[in-house]
């Protein structure tokens, strides 16, 4: 694979973030490292959703301008993503002037190719989804299913896309690409859900709402946030009806769009439409991700119990994201929900990053310090027990990332952890030192350290910066591509000193954890 281009759902910016955007983002960002193992050319896009009519009343609610409410939390935004070490390669706003401009430049293309019209139209319309609703979208109680709020009644005269036209073939790009959407189980409700599709409103007045993009050349109507959202994944890359960019030719079209499971209508049903309307090709897949409860509950304001993702790693005194991403990212099969919990949080991450994979490391090195001072001798290279499961392992972490199955491949690894724990204690390299036998406890150790530089490389999207600590012990090169990562990977001579065996990862003692309640 030679490129590979990621993208995010973007976060409405009427708040800061919580654990669910978190989760998200933690969630590409590992899928995205990953891929930096595999492919030269990649590029990661997230960014933040500006307009409408919730941002319009917040603002106003707050007594700020929209654009500064906007730029006071799209910053936010990004400081997250930058202590949790989401390391994406363009941050997009749909308030970006450039954004604006191509926005009004698709719009006008559709409008000229007829595929948007105008028509008076009275519909139910939901602030919370930014979207108008059917009477069948509803609950018993007239209510939105997502926000449990009565839409509003909204009579206006709109921009309509031609959304029926599309029916037939997105029907048939999902029957015909099985692997289209992601969990496979979800392309059932996105067929069924285009059953019953009709046009859909991709305008609103202005009278009603001025936080928008101006049609160009009707001062009555705004773009309506959809279809100015989802064109950021193009945007972002240089799109533009009159010649595209360098960067958009290399990277479109996606890979993934990793959404939450809320939005996959507006994205395997509205978006795909736009883009066979723009006749450009389509995204790979489409990965569906659940959504995060807190202690089995789902998050809301009301409840009081929105989690921030700092706030998660200053409670537990981490001073390093690692812990909080390999929890997060492995929370869940794919495409199911998770949960976060305080409790589960600690003990998952002693369990497998100090004590399974954390420990292992340090306690060979110090062994190979106590009994070989730090070094490994040529004899003991060679022929590696454990050779068969590193590869076996490497191979089936790439397979789960094939199809984005991240926590899978967290397992596998971790597998792969206690698969050597259990080599050391079966070989007792301790035993072997006292008995004299010392090739082969040389052997023993240094079999290990082969293995765990494999792991070293496959747990990096997870945790960078352990990674990083664990490469630098074993002169490990964090930069070599997964194809050509063997079992084979360390040189004879001297390895470490003992002043320089740090642990990667201490534990989260329970006084810690104590003082997050
Ligand atoms: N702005 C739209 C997306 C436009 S994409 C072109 C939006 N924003 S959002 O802020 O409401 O949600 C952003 C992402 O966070 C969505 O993918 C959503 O599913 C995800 N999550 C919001 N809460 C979540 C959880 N509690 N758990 C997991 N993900 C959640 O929708």
């Amino acid at each position: 694979m030679e490129r590979f281009y990621i993208t995010t759902a973007i976060d409405y910016v009427n708040g800061a973030p919580h654990i669910g955007h978190a989760y998200e983002k933690i969630l590409t960002d590992v899928i995205y490292r990953h891929y930096t193992q595999r492919c030269d050319k990649t590029f990661f896009l997230t960014g933040t959703d500006e307009h409408g009519i919730k941002i319009q009343k917040t603002s106003k609610e707050q007594g700020m301008s929209e654009q500064d409410f906007c730029d006071m939390n799209a910053q936010k935004f990004k400081d997250t993503w930058k202590t949790l070490n989401v390391d994406y390669t363009k941050f997009i706003r749909t308030t970006d002037k450039e954004h604006e401009k191509v926005v009004q430049k698709i719009f006008q293309k559709l409008l000229d190719k007829g595929d948007i019209y105008k028509h008076s139209y009275t519909g139910l319309y939901c602030s919370g989804c930014e979207a108008f609703l059917s009477e069948k979208d509803l609950t018993e109680e007239g209510l939105c299913p997502d926000h449990k709020k009565k839409p509003e009644v909204v009579s206006e005269e709109n921009y309509f896309f031609r959304l029926t036209k599309y029916k037939d073939a997105i029907i048939k790009h999902i029957k015909t690409n099985p692997d289209f959407i992601v969990p496979s189980f979800r392309a059932n409700e996105v067929l069924n859900q285009l059953e019953n599709i009709e046009d859909i409103s991709v305008s609103r007045a202005k009278s009603n709402v001025s936080w928008n993009i101006p049609v160009l050349g009707d001062d009555e109507q705004g773009i309506y946030v959809w279809i100015d959202a989802l064109s950021n994944y193009i945007t972002a890359l240089g799109y533009d009806p009159d010649g595209s960019s360098e960067t958009f030719n290399t990277f479109w079209p996606a890979d993934v769009h990793v959404i939450g499971k809320d939005i996959l209508k507006f994205h395997s049903i509205y978006w795909i439409a736009i883009l066979m309307a723009l006749d450009l090709p389509l995204p790979k897949h489409i990965l569906a991700h659940g959504w995060i409860t807190i202690d089995q509950t789902k998050m809301s304001k009301s409840l009081g119990n929105v989690i921030s993702p700092i706030g998660v790693l200053e409670a537990f005194n981490l001073d390093i994201p690692d812990p909080l991403r390999y929890y997060m990212a492995s929370s869940a099969p794919c495409g199911k929900d998770g949960n976060y919990s305080d409790d589960d949080f600690k003990e998952k991450v002693n369990a497998h990053l100090a004590n399974s994979m954390g420990n292992l490391l340090n306690r060979t090195l110090s062994m190979l310090v106590k009994y070989f001072a730090g070094d490994v001798n040529q004899e003991f290279l060679g022929k590696n027990e454990l050779e068969q499961a590193a590869i076996d392992t490497i191979k089936a972490v790439k397979h789960h990332f094939d199809y984005f199955e991240v926590s899978e491949a967290a397992q596998k690894i971790i597998e792969l952890v206690d698969i050597t724990n259990k080599y050391v204690t079966d070989n007792a390299p301790w035993a072997l030192a006292k008995d004299g036998q010392e090739e082969k406890c040389g052997i023993v150790l240094t079999n290990v350290l082969e293995v765990m530089c494999v792991i070293t490389s496959l747990i990096y999207p997870f945790c960078p910066n352990i990674a990083k600590l664990m490469a630098e012990q074993l002169s490990f090169d964090l930069s070599i591509k997964l194809d050509d990562l063997t079992c084979k990977n360390l040189k004879a001579g001297h390895l470490i000193d003992k002043e320089n065996i740090k642990p990667v990862f201490l534990r989260m003692d329970s006084e810690l954890a104590d003082k997050s309640k």
